[in-house]
């Protein structure tokens, strides 16, 4: 979490500066700030609340300076407030840094520091670090660059930094490990963020910093070393972002704008995936695998949140085409379990952003453990796709909005490829069944747009139910993890609390709940446990719950039951997630807004989590 950005140029760095903040804000929102260089030294900016606060606050202060810095936070050490704000500065105030990741033996550093007669004007662990380099340089008698490289030695945990220098106004130092960090490479100018919306109107010329990798930025030249001290050579990669991706395009948020592209997303997720007249899978990022998983024991998912969620869907299309045993897993409890893991069997590790702390320390654990490991990621060339073996991207295009909408679904089709593509080359299906399946699966994104055409209908039930305090989301088989991803959404955004329950559950404790003030939203598709379903629908309003169900269009039998009903396009089992999943992001999409919430930025969230 947190966002960082820098510029160093001839340009004047606040403008870039503060639009990457904002670009950058769904990172972290709760305090920002900035600090430039110019000839008369350095101003340092900062604020508690969001990035349009520092705005309003630095109107009428000095903003000159080609030389920049900025950040966008999400609190660990230290509550939200101006004094925690970062740039935080050394002791004599010479050095400023900015810090996404935590530094996790801060403390003992902080009690050394002070003995040595530091004085701290912040709770964080960065202001430590930015004490300990100065310490450092004072000590050693060494330039900045090795000063930094020493102390990078001396920390644990994960960083992106950057630091500016008051004697060597001319100069940044950028230095990453766990956390990403991008530089822009211009003509005389450099950009650096945690991710490339900040620098993709300026260049599509960029650089992917490596874990333990240590830059000096002039703006003429660029110094990368290791950690180690050795001098790297840098591969300058072409951004494929489009400036149009991240913009809201007509929307009143990006949360909307990402429902609304599901059709083109999910299209553009099977382009060149999918053959359904030959019924063939073919997935190039896995390819090299194809002849392994014939022989695999077991598949073990590793996700946090929404993609967890889309791993429990994986779980039953892998088990119900592939017949492998599928195990979905919170990254963040399997990396501190002692799991049995071998060689026969492959880690899928699903993260829309690349960046979740845990899911990438759960890949290290079964790596060294020898399992193989996939990836399904969204965003190219962050630190997941890295780690892993081999994987398949989702193509989503960039989610800004902080709830998933259009990557769960991708994650989700991904999945579903996988499943169809390990059961050809296991033998468990047959031609004439893929060119079935694929051949639906090739028109679900029509299917999509028809689902997104309830919007009016799920505005209205929204309405009815936007004030509730509590909500409930029931579904079976598959339509078990859209519950979940259901009473999520609604949860992250509205903030009404809400849980996903497979339906049959309910009888088992959740059943005291209801009333007649409690919503209960069905996944109640034409599938396999429709007839069950339908028995739980009759047990929610034998007790006078308000029934929301989402059904199969030209249901009947459901909408004699349900209070209201939407509908949704009939689709083999296989691809009901992909569809139900519609209207429940637009009902806590249209709740959210009727509770006047932040939408895009809900409290106390950030959209990649850095940290464990
Ligand atoms: O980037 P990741 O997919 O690894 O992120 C995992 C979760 O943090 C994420 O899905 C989170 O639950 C979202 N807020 C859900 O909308």
């Amino acid at each position: 979490m947190c966002g960082i950005v820098g510029y160093i140029g001839y340009r004047e760095a606040w403008p870039i500066v503060l639009k990457g903040l904002k670009r950058l804000e769904y990172r972290g929102y709760d305090s920002a700030g900035i600090a430039l260089m110019n000839n008369g030294g350095d101003h340092i900016y900062k604020k508690a609340g969001k990035v349009a606060v520092l705005e309003e606050f630095a109107e009428t202060q000095d903003k000159s300076g080609s030389i920049g810095m900025g950040h966008t936070r999400w609190a660990t050490h230290g509550v939200p407030s101006d004094r925690n704000s970062h740039p935080h500065t050394s002791n004599n105030d010479k050095l400023s840094i900015i810090h996404n990741g935590i530094i996790e033996n801060y403390a003992t550093l902080k009690e050394e520091l002070i003995s040595r007669g530091h004085e701290f004007k912040s709770d964080t662990d960065t202001e430590v670090l930015i004490h300990l380099i100065e310490e450092i340089q004072k000590i050693e008698k060494i330039d900045l660059l090795e000063a930094v490289r020493l102390a990078l030695h001396e920390v644990n945990g994960a960083y992106a930094i950057v630091i500016m220098d008051k004697d060597n106004p001319d100069r940044l130092i950028a230095a990453r490990k766990g956390s990403p960090m991008v530089i822009g490479v211009g003509q005389g100018e450099y950009f650096i963020a945690s991710d490339a919306t900040p620098i993709i109107e300026y260049t599509k010329n960029v650089i992917y910093l490596k874990d333990g990798e240590i830059a000096l930025i002039t703006r003429e030249d660029l110094l990368i070393k290791h950690l180690d001290n050795v001098v790297q050579t840098p591969l300058i990669q072409e951004l494929e972002l489009k400036l149009e991706m991240l913009e809201k395009g007509g929307f009143d948020h990006f949360m909307l704008k990402e429902i609304y592209e599901q059709p083109r997303s999910i299209k553009d997720c099977m382009r060149g995936r999918i053959y359904p007249e030959e019924g063939k899978v073919q997935l190039g990022g896995i390819k090299e695998f194809a002849e392994k998983l014939k022989n695999i024991d077991r598949i073990i998912i590793v996700a946090c949140g929404t993609s967890w969620h889309a791993g429990l869907v994986g779980e039953y299309l892998i088990e119900e085409y592939a017949r492998i045993p599928v195990e979905v897993e919170y990254a963040s409890e399997f990396r501190y379990r002692n799991p049995i893991i071998t060689e026969k069997d492959v880690v899928i590790a699903i993260s829309q952003s690349g960046e979740t702390a845990d899911t990438m320390a759960a890949i290290e654990m079964a790596k060294e453990r020898g399992a193989t490991i996939f990836g399904i990621c969204n965003v190219a060339g962050a630190s997941i796709p890295r780690l892993t073996h081999a994987g398949v991207y989702t193509h989503a295009g960039p989610e800004i909005g902080v709830a998933s909408t259009k990557a769960f679904t991708a994650q989700v089709t991904v999945l579903t490829l996988m499943a169809f593509y390990m059961a050809q080359q296991k033998g468990t299906i047959t031609t004439s069944k893929l060119i079935e399946l694929l051949t639906e699966l090739d028109h679900i994104p029509e299917k999509i747009q028809v689902a997104l055409e309830s919007n009016d209908l799920v505005k209205e039930v929204a309405e009815k139910i936007k004030d509730s305090t509590n909500c409930l989301f029931l579904g079976r088989g598959s339509g078990f993890p859209v519950a979940l991803e259901g009473a999520l959404k609604l949860k992250e955004i509205s903030y009404i609390h809400a849980e996903g329950y497979p339906a049959a559950e309910m009888k088992h404790g959740p059943i005291a709940l209801i009333d007649e003030e409690m919503p209960v939203v069905f996944i109640a598709t034409q599938n396999s446990s429709y007839e069950k379903v339908i028995s739980n629908i009759q047990e929610v309003k034998a007790r006078k719950g308000k029934v929301i169900a989402i059904v199969t269009q030209g249901d009947t039998e459901v909408k004699k039951m349900a209070d209201y009903c939407i509908e949704i396009p009939d689709a083999k089992e296989a691809f009901l997630p992909l569809l139900a999943t519609i209207p429940l992001q637009l009902l806590s999409y249209h709740i959210a807004v009727m509770r006047g919430c932040n939408v895009d930025q809900p409290r106390n969230l950030a959209k990649s989590v850095t940290v464990e």
